[in-house]
C-alpha cells in the first residue's frame, strides 16, 4: 500500500535545518540526555541489563503513565515508539476497508490519510477560525447518522492548539456511545494544565500520547496507548509482529522523567506562555495578523492578510531571512502559519519582527 507524502513532516524534513529562527518547532526546548539523567543521583540506568525488557513497557513506568489520567490500571496501558506510532497502531488495528471515521480539518494528516489508506470512508469536519476553530454540533449530528467506527480527534490540536468546547465534547462522547463508535484522541499536546482525557471519560475512549511535546523529549521515542483492555489486548498481539518492545533504557528514562513531571512541566509552561504573550502583544499591535490564542497545547494558527501564499511565504522567508514556519496549506488551510510556542522568547521576538518586514515589504 501506498501512502501519499506527510506534508507537515515532509516540511520539517525538507527545510528544518535551514532555521535560524526556529518559530514552527512543536516540542518545547529540548532536554540534553545530561540535564534528564541528572535526575537520577545513583545513576541507577547504568546498571540496566539491555535485553528487550517487559515487552509491553516496563511495570515502572506504566506506573508513572497512570498518574497522567484519573482512571485505569497496567492493564489498560501500552508503550510505544512515539504518539505517532501509537495512532498507526490503533488505527491498523481497529479499523477495515469500508469503514467510516470521522476526522476534522484543519488537522494531522495522519488522522484522515491513514484511515484513507486501508479503505475507509473518511468524513472531514472543517473548523473555521471565525468560530474560535470550534467544530459545529449540527454537522457531527449530522455526520453521526451514518455507521461511524471511529472518530478521530486531537486534543489540544495540531495546528489550532484549541480544546474542542465542553459542550461539544459532551454531545461528541454521548453520540459515540449511541454508535459504540470509538473514539482516538492524540493528547500529545496535553499536560501543560488540566486538560481531561476521553480515555477517562469514555467506555470505547482510546488516548494516545508521548513524551515528546510538553515533556521536552521527543528523541526518547516514548509514547503509550491507554484505552479499554480488549483494544490494548489486540494492539499487543500486532506489536509482536512490528516493534516487540521499546527496550529497557527509554523505558527507565521514560519513568525517570515522569517521575520528575512537575520540574520539566514547569519550564515548559514558562516557555510556552512567555512565548505566547510575546505572539499575543504582536498580533495585537499589527492588524494584518490574526490568532485564537489557545488556552493549552504548544501552538497555534497564526492568520495574516496579505496577497502571498502561505507556502511561498514560508519559502521565501527561510531562505531570505532564516526564519522557519510551516505553512497552513499543510494542514489544509491557507494563508495561516503553524507557530510553536517552544522556542527561546527572543528568538520568537527577531523572528516576529523580521515577519512584520518582510510583509510590510510586501
Ligand atoms: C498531533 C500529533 N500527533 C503525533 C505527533 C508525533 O508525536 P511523537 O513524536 O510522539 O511520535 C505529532 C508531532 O508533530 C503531532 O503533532
Amino acid at each position: 500500500m501506498r501512502l501519499p507524502d506527510f506534508k507537515v513532516e515532509q516540511w520539517m524534513n525538507d527545510y528544518e535545518n535551514e532555521a535560524v529562527y526556529n518559530l514552527t518547532d512543536t516540542c518545547v526546548s529540548p532536554l540534553t540526555f545530561q540535564q534528564l539523567v541528572s535526575f537520577d543521583d545513583g545513576q541507577s540506568f547504568m546498571n540496566l541489563k539491555l535485553d528487550y525488557g517487559e515487552i509491553t513497557g516496563a511495570a515502572v513506568l506504566k506506573k508513572q503513565i497512570l498518574s497522567l489520567y484519573e482512571t485505569g490500571t497496567e492493564e489498560n496501558i501500552t508503550v510505544m515508539q512515539g504518539c505517532l506510532q501509537a495512532n498507526e497502531s490503533v488505527i491498523y488495528t481497529l479499523l477495515s476497508p469500508g469503514d467510516t471515521v470521522i476526522a476534522y480539518e484543519p488537522g494531522y494528516q495522519q488522522f484522515t490519510d491513514l484511515p484513507l489508506s486501508i479503505g475507509c470512508k473518511v468524513i472531514t469536519l472543517k473548523l473555521y477560525e471565525e468560530n474560535g476553530w470550534q467544530p459545529d454540533i449540527a454537522e457531527l449530528e449530522e455526520a453521526m447518522k451514518q455507521d461511524v467506527k471511529m472518530i478521530i480527534v486531537n486534543q489540544p490540536s495540531n495546528p489550532t492548539g484549541v480544546l474542542f468546547s465542553e459542550e461539544y465534547m459532551e454531545k461528541l462522547l454521548q453520540l459515540a456511545d449511541e454508535k459504540n463508535a470509538y473514539i482516538l484522541s492524540d493528547e500529545v499536546y496535553r499536560g501543560l494544565y488540566d486538560e481531561p482525557s476521553v480515555s477517562d471519560l469514555y467506555r470505547r475512549g482510546i488516548s494516545t500520547s508521548s513524551l515528546s511535546k510538553v515533556y521536552s523529549l521527543a528523541g526518547l521515542r516514548l509514547g503509550w496507548i491507554k484505552g479499554p483492555k480488549e483494544v490494548i489486548d489486540l494492539i499487543n498481539v500486532r506489536r509482536d509482529y512490528s516493534i516487540i518492545s521499546t527496550g529497557p533504557l527509554a523505558d527507565h528514562l521514560a519513568a525517570l522523567a515522569l517521575s520528575h513531571k512537575e520540574a520539566i512541566l514547569k519550564r515548559s509552561r514558562e516557555i510556552v506562555s512567555e512565548n505566547q504573550k510575546i505572539v499575543e502583544e504582536f498580533v495585537n499591535s499589527h492588524p494584518i495578523f490574526h490568532i485564537v490564542m489557545p488556552q493549552a497545547g504548544t501552538v497555534g494558527f497564526l492568520g495574516y492578510e496579505a496577497e502571498i501564499n502561505d507556502t511561498m511565504l514560508a519559502q521565501q522567508i527561510l531562505k531570505e531571512e532564516g526564519v522557519f514556519f510551516v505553512p497552513g496549506s499543510c494542514f489544509g488551510c491557507e494563508k495561516h502559519l503553524r507557530i510553536g510556542f517552544t522556542c527561546d522568547p527572543e528568538t520568537m521576538k527577531t523572528g516576529l519582527a523580521k515577519l512584520l518586514e518582510y510583509l510590510e515589504k510586501k
